[in-house]
């Protein structure tokens, strides 16, 4: 028995040591490639990995847990991570739309507007997910200093097939459940940025991290950061911080000439290398039907990427890529494999139509997921679902329909749709727009709600994304709910304040002026 106990003794006493001498290697990466439109994307991909590491059982979270020592991994994210047991996470936070026609796909995935938080948890009894979920959004909240409290139950739901994970979910007993929420309306800014660096090795003092410019990244034609966490049985947890920027040099140059260099884009260069990174890469995609010249000369050249590695080359480092024609405005774009217009019709303030437009560029049949996660404010009508391809009508599959709770919970509208090679699938569908209360509105109620965007799912790998690893997300609406003359009360104050300002005026007249009668000219009679 003693035996035993000495042994789990030992077993207790090594498994913290074992977490703290996990080895950590930390990773970075620009990409920068020129878009058919003349604009030029940047991603900036930071990977933390924390090798042998496991996410935290959720069945432990009575108990203490076990003491966390990192050296590069961020500490901060760490602790909210092991507090709520969080297994996987993604956080985005992005101002503007992707344009997939012109652009083609991003090379991180989470392009919705506005702020979008998902999370795969463990379930367990001592703590349910939804309780943890709640405390997962307010610690990121206060972390990146972002409206995430905001993510609460009107807009929570679960939809399982489109958030795949993207790493491993370890093998408890407890089964494992997604939470998803998204806030269109949140964007990000300077605010966000900064906590985001803190979490860093090197913040934005050297390295890749150093061209992170908050006045030139805002300043871009579209820009969003990403904080990925994931665990792969082989490996480790590990920890993707990105930062992607859509920048148009076409704008800022009066040349008409896609020129960019690294101190044009980020108003920066490269001045010295970050010690701890194991690597540290600057890609440039090397256009392949135009001439050009980049400098310095990339020491390295893998099919069509000039790669520079910052440890080994002479600092500082300011690439540039000058072309030598004149940039020649496309007149036809081949961008995404799949792409999709949404728009709300309708002048009436109580009812109106979604019409959702998915278009099909590959010479295949493509079966895609359509997801709707669509806040209790705008109800659907399945009745009048229709779909049609050219006037004639087509079949959907597979609906998963669980209705909103007005006040409480959103819709999750979800439906199987195959289209055929080259064709346009059209889907209409009628709306009912909610009557808020007068305190439910927002304080500048005439603009209207943001409705959090759509998202398509193919079921079959394109562009080299295995399925469920894609996800293709609509643009933003925005929706104009029936609001309250607001300015009723603010007329009433003025109209009263003007009356009794008339009032006062005049009875004060009165009771203060001294009336004197002065005789003119009774002196000389006299
Ligand atoms: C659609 O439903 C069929 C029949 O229930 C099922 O076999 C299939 O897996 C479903 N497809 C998806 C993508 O959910
Ligand atoms: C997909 O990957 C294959 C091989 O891995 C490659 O030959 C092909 O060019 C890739 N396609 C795209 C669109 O990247």
């Amino acid at each position: 028995m003693a035996k035993w106990r000495a042994l789990f003794c030992l077993a207790a006493c090594l498994y913290p040591s074992a977490l703290a001498i996990s080895t950590e290697q930390f990773d970075e990466e620009l990409t920068i490639r020129p878009l058919p439109d003349g604009k030029v994307a940047s991603t900036f991909r930071f990977t933390t990995l924390l090798q042998g590491a496991t996410p935290r059982d959720p069945q432990s979270l009575g108990g203490d847990d076990v003491s966390q020592h990192y050296t590069v991994f961020p500490l901060a994210l760490g602790q909210i991570l092991r507090e709520y047991a969080v297994t996987e996470l993604h956080l985005s936070l992005n101002a503007g739309k992707w344009r997939y026609d012109r652009w083609g796909l991003p090379k991180e995935l989470g392009v919705g507007t506005g702020a979008e938080l998902w999370a795969w948890m463990g379930d367990t009894e001592v703590t349910s997910i939804d309780k943890r979920w709640k405390g997962l959004r307010n610690a990121l909240a206060g972390l990146f200093c972002a409206s995430l409290g905001s993510l609460d139950d009107l807009r929570t739901t679960s939809p399982v097939q489109t958030f795949q994970p993207e790493g491993d979910l370890p093998d408890w007993d407890s089964p494992h459940d997604v939470r998803h929420a998204s806030l269109p309306s949140e964007h990000v800014c300077t605010e966000n940025l900064t906590p985001f660096l803190k979490l860093l090795p090197c913040k934005s003092r050297s390295g890749i991290a150093s061209l992170l410019n908050p006045h030139r990244l805002f300043d871009a034609d579209w820009h969003g950061m990403g904080v990925h966490v994931l665990w792969r049985e082989k490996e480790g947890v590990e920890v993707r911080l990105t930062f992607q920027s859509v920048s148009d040099p076409l704008r800022s140059g009066s040349r008409q000439k896609q020129d960019w260099s690294l101190h044009s884009l980020f108003g920066r260069s490269i001045e010295r290398e970050c010690p701890v990174a194991h690597s540290s890469r600057v890609l440039v995609a090397l256009p392949q039907d135009q001439s050009y010249s980049i400098t310095p000369e990339p020491p390295l050249v893998e099919t069509e990427w000039a790669v520079f590695d910052t440890t080994k080359i002479n600092m500082p480092l300011n690439t540039a890529m000058t072309w030598a024609q004149n940039f020649e405005f496309p007149t036809e774009f081949n961008g995404a494999p799949l792409t999709v217009k949404r728009t709300l019709r309708g002048t009436s303030q109580a009812y109106g139509q979604l019409s959702i437009t998915v278009q099909n560029r590959l010479s295949s049949e493509l079966p895609v997921l359509y997801l709707e996660t669509m806040p209790w404010l705008v109800q659907f009508y399945l009745s009048t679902l229709k779909a049609s391809i050219g006037g004639k009508p087509h079949a959907l599959s597979n609906l998963t329909y669980i209705p909103a709770i007005p006040h409480s919970r959103p819709t999750t509208f979800q439906m199987l749709l195959t289209i055929p090679a080259k064709s346009d699938l059209e889907i209409v569908l009628d709306v009912n727009k909610a009557f808020l209360l007068y305190a439910e509105h927002p304080p500048d109620a005439q603009r209207g709600w943001d409705l959090p965007p759509a998202i398509l799912t193919p079921l079959v790998p394109i562009a080299n994304h295995s399925t469920g690893q894609l996800r293709i997300y609509t643009p933003t609406l925005l929706v104009d709910l029936a609001t309250p003359d607001f300015s009723m009360p603010y007329n009433v104050i003025i109209f009263t304040c003007s009356l009794i300002a008339f009032l006062f005026g005049n009875v004060f007249n009165l009771l203060t002026r001294k009336f004197v009668i002065i005789r003119v000219g009774s002196d000389k009679t006299t």
